[in-house]
Formats: C-alpha cells, sequence, structure tokens
C-alpha cells in the first residue's frame, strides 16, 4: 500500500471539507490505515492509536470531540499561565540559589482526539514546565531520567561546557535510572529554552522533551498579563513530517476555550518554537499590532507587526494591548499549520476575572 503522506491527505481532503476539516484525517480510515503502515516499519515506536471512526462521524475538534486533559494531567488553559518558579534559598554569598527538579518520563498522551502518542516529558507534561529565574541567580537543576531511554537537558543560555547537556560533555548521557544536577548563573536574560540533546536530536525533541526557560531581566520588566506558548506538532505515524499542531501541544484547545484577556491591559507572550521536522513556524495575531522583542535580550522591541516567524530554537517576547473587547484569532500563518490544529482565540472583555466566556457558537 501506498504511504498516505499527511500532505497529500491534507490536498484531498481540504477542497471538499473545508478548513479545519482535515483534522478528521486523523479518525479516519485512510489515516488508520497510514498509521498501522508507517508504525509496522518504524521500530522503537509504539503505535499511535485511532477511534476507528470515519472522517466524516466527527464533527471537527472544535464542535465534536475534545481531549481528555485530565488524563493528559495537563491543561493548555493551565498551562498558558504557568510558570515554574522552583525553590530559593539564599546562599551565604547574599546570592539567590534556584532549583528544580526534572524527571524525563515516558507518559502516553492524548494530542487530538482519540489519538494517542507515547511520548517522552520532563515531568509528565508537554511541554515541560516553564522555568523561570532571575538574572544573576545561582540555577541549580536536578535531573532524573525515570524512562528507558539515555537522556539530556541541553540549557540555552551561557554556562559552561559541561553544564550543557550533550553527549560526551560533563555528564553526557544520563543512563535510564541515573540522575545528575546541572548548575549555572542566570544569564543572559531573556527568552530561552531547553531540550534533550541526545541523539537522534530530532526523535528525542519531536516525543516532548523540550520546555521554555525564561530569565527575568534584574529590574523586572513592566506588570502584565504573561502568558507562554510553545509551538510544537506531533508526529503521530512516524513519517517524519507531523499530523498535528499546536501552541502547547493540543491542536485547536484555544479554540474550544479561548483565551480570556482584559481590554487595555498589558499582555505579555513568551513565544517559543519548539517545532521539529517544518522548517519554520509562525505567530499571526488578528485585529492588532504587537512590539516583539526576538530572544527577549533586549527590553527595547525590534519590531511592530502582526505576524513573526521563528526556526526551530527561535523564541521571542510578544507585547500587545487589545482596544476593544470581542474575540481575536491567533495562528500560524501557515495555513497548512493553522487547519490542523495551531489557532485560538484571545477573548478580549472588560475584566478577565468577570465572568466573560462565552460558549463558541458553530
Ligand atoms: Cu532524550
Ligand atoms: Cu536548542
Amino acid at each position: 500500500m501506498a504511504t498516505v503522506t499527511r500532505r497529500r491527505a491534507l490536498a484531498a481532503l481540504a477542497p471538499v471539507l473545508g478548513a479545519g476539516a482535515a483534522t478528521r484525517l486523523l479518525g479516519g480510515n485512510a489515516a488508520a490505515q497510514d498509521h498501522h503502515a508507517a508504525a509496522g516499519a518504524t521500530t522503537g515506536h509504539h503505535a499511535a492509536s485511532t477511534n476507528g471512526h470515519s472522517p466524516l462521524q466527527h464533527a471537527g475538534f472544535r464542535q465534536g470531540a475534545r481531549v481528555d486533559h485530565e488524563r493528559n494531567g495537563f491543561h493548555p488553559s493551565a498551562l498558558v499561565r504557568d510558570f515554574d518558579e522552583g525553590t530559593t534559598r539564599r546562599l551565604a554569598s547574599g546570592r539567590v540559589l534556584r532549583e528544580w527538579e526534572l524527571v524525563a518520563q515516558e507518559k502516553e498522551i492524548e494530542v487530538a482526539p482519540g489519538v494517542a502518542f507515547a511520548a517522552w516529558t520532563y515531568n509528565g507534561r508537554v511541554p515541560g514546565p516553564t522555568l523561570r529565574a532571575r538574572e544573576g541567580e545561582r540555577l541549580r537543576i536536578s535531573f532524573r531520567n525515570a524512562s528507558h531511554h539515555p537522556h539530556t537537558i541541553h540549557f540555552h543560555g551561557i554556562h559552561p561546557a559541561e553544564m550543557d547537556g550533550v553527549p560526551g560533555v560533563g555528564a553526557g548521557l544520563i543512563e535510564p535510572g541515573k540522575s545528575t544536577v546541572y548548575e549555572f548563573d542566570a544569564a543572559p536574560f531573556g527568552l530561552h529554552l531547553y531540550h534533550c540533546h541526545a541523539a537522534p536530536l530530532a526523535a528525542h525533541i519531536t516525543k516532548g522533551l523540550y520546555g521554555a526557560f525564561l530569565i527575568d531581566p534584574k529590574q523586572g520588566r513592566p506588570e502584565a498579563d504573561e502568558l507562554v506558548m510553545v509551538m510544537n506538532g506531533f508526529d503521530t505515524n512516524f513519517d517524519r513530517s507531523n499530523e498535528v499542531y499546536a501552541a502547547n501541544s493540543i491542536p485547536f484547545a484555544y479554540m474550544d476555550e479561548p483565551i480570556t484577556i482584559t481590554r487595555d491591559e498589558l499582555v505579555r507572550l513568551y513565544l517559543v518554537n519548539v517545532l521539529e521536522y517544518d522548517l519554520i513556524n509562525s505567530f499571526h495575531i488578528h485585529g492588532n499590532f504587537f512590539h516583539y522583542f526576538p530572544t527577549g535580550s533586549s527590553l527595547e522591541p525590534s519590531e511592530y507587526t502582526d505576524t513573526v516567524v521563528q526556526c526551530q530554537g527561535q523564541r521571542g517576547i510578544v507585547e500587545m494591548r487589545f482596544p476593544t473587547i470581542g474575540k481575536h484569532m491567533f495562528h500560524a500563518h501557515q495555513s497548512e499549520f493553522t487547519e490542523l490544529g495551531w489557532m485560538g482565540f484571545f477573548d478580549v472583555c472588560e475584566d478577565r476575572k468577570a465572568v466573560c466566556d462565552l460558549p463558541m457558537g458553530p
């Protein structure tokens, strides 16, 4: 049987089913055959499962089946405002020591309704926790590998070579059951990321071993409603291309539950791209413009725009205010990514802490 690639399936389905409907192929027969064929030819991976419904039985993600966030153990609506500051104590020198514990563990997560993905995670979630520190602190990350494959944590930032989390340098690969400690100074301020650096790199990243790593400037940043989005995708049939795209893992999650924003309040979005297999990713906002701070390493924005492009590993800070209430769409400006899940809504209301979530219309 010829392999049905995601792109060919999308091309065939899109004109018939319309925008967004191609996502249904994930639960469809063609996709199921493709999963089995691809999984059978791939070693060292678990097959993705489907729920066996025909494509037309699904009303699409948005009106139909939902991912079981509870079973996944993380919810995109909580994750988007979840910053992990670890624990701190003062050293004799007066300096702050900030500590976290990260555990690599295998976990099956539902990445689209009825589609299970055998993920590799830090602390049971994808993306891993958003680690947040302040410029100049001493950082200590205890890493334990509770999975069946060797892994590392490679941090972006400035640190000694032996703390870099790559094979053959310092502690190198951390074998199953083993632990290590990464320790370095928080520098430079900005938005960074961390990810496993075991080979094959693409496999270790696409399986879910990554997260955002934020270093606040010493003087801080202006008060804002802060959000984090890690742009990612999943290759559910192991053909080295993604079947679903998202910010914070779950396709259409912010269509199902828009992110509530307060009118005129400063919104600061920490945006990271870790997407594997596709060369670029992007973020586009409707009905608004934003200031963009590449890598967050300057306090002066470089651009005033409504669209920004990031390669894998690139990241930046988006700052904007919404002058009018209502739903503002955001999505990748690669339409293909959009239709396979990477889209959502900001729901701008007078006061986000008051009730302002209106059910999505059809
Ligand atoms: Cu790994
Ligand atoms: Cu990297």
